[in-house]
């Protein structure tokens, strides 16, 4: 679909709008909105043909069993070992087999959020996805509380929970996850080495906690299919962020798209500082080539999707 390319120079010409401080292309992104359902249904065609997301949302036990090496993703050379516990926890079947929506909402975690009064709006979705177990309750008014699928990277245990290094940082852990209840947790565990004492630790801590949350725990396509998918669209991103895999997945299960929290700039159309996170002090690493992401170029392409009402982003104010 090369509609959906965007010229080199829109790109370069919005990063210098953007670093000003001011967007004359993104004003128009909360205004009228239509949802363009033959557009919907195209792109799920063609992302199915790349992956499909009720199967690759998750590894199922049957794949593995205990004792079993696998290669991490993104890094061949390394090996992990499937644990007991981690094939207890595996599901048995897909958690997102048969679930369709008629709206979602995808909620990021940029700054923007803040004082956005978005709230009510997120949680009157039918299904609720939210990114790396971000806290929701002190925020509400601003991002709901609503949280049927949230994701959940393994350094999240060292950001946000210390590295569980004392007991008052479990039972933060556990009391965040007893709030989710049976929503689906998704552990990206075989993506790249570093994290797999943390993935060992919440596993344990689910066990023993008898925690009803659903774990579900990426295939091991899934990431190649996604960029497979986005780079056939001429979009070239090396390592989609967590928010662009959501959305990805989410057109196999939703009607309609709703995007919060998806602001990667310092600043917002107004000039005024935008946090990188709404809920810590994480700052900005995206402009520099150390990290794997492209996030405003994946930005640049949700907008385009927007305009062609294919999803609904919004970076604004909820009324
Ligand atoms: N996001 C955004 N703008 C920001 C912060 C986040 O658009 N200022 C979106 C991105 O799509 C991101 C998602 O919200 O993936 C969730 O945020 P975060 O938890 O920071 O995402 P990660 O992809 O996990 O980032 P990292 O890999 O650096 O941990």
């Amino acid at each position: 679909d090369g509609e959906l390319t965007l010229s080199r120079s829109v790109i370069n010409s919005s990063d210098k709008i953007i670093r000003k401080g001011g967007s004359s292309i993104f004003q128009h992104a909360a205004g009228d909105w239509k949802i363009n359902s033959s557009l919907v249904m195209e792109i799920r065609k063609n992302i199915l043909q790349f992956l499909d997301a009720e199967r690759d949302v998750s590894v199922v036990k049957s794949s593995f069993k205990p004792g079993d090496v696998i290669h991490y993703v993104l890094d061949r050379r390394r090996t992990l070992n499937i644990s007991q516990d981690l094939h207890s926890l595996l599901p048995e079947v897909s958690p997102m087999k048969n679930r369709r929506f008629k709206t979602c909402a995808v909620v990021g975690n940029s700054g923007i959020l803040l004082k956005s009064g978005c709230g009510k709006e997120i949680d009157s979705h039918d299904f609720v996805i939210r990114c790396n177990l971000a806290p929701v309750l002190e925020f509400a008014a601003d991002v709901g509380t609503k949280s049927d699928f949230i994701t959940m990277n393994p350094s999240v245990v060292q950001r946000a929970f210390g590295g569980f290094r004392n007991d008052s940082d479990r039972e933060k852990f556990v009391h965040r996850l007893s709030m989710l209840n049976d929503s689906v947790l998704w552990i990206p565990a075989f993506m790249v080495k570093g994290g797999e004492k943390h993935v060992e630790w919440v596993n344990a801590l689910i066990l023993k906690n008898k925690l009803k949350v659903r774990t579900a725990y990426p295939s091991l396509r899934l990431i190649h299919a996604v960029r497979g998918y986005w780079l056939t669209n001429k979009v070239h991103i090396k390592r989609p962020s967590t928010g662009l895999l959501m959305y990805t997945l989410a057109t196999r299960f939703c009607d309609e798209i709703h995007l919060y929290g998806f602001w990667p700039f310092p600043k917002d159309l107004h000039g005024k500082p935008v946090k990188y996170h709404y809920y810590d002090d994480l700052k900005y690493r995206y402009f520099s080539n150390a990290s794997p992401h492209r996030m405003p170029l994946e930005f640049k392409t949700l907008y385009v999707l927007h305009n062609r009402g294919a999803l609904k982003l919004t970076t604004g104010k909820c009324i």
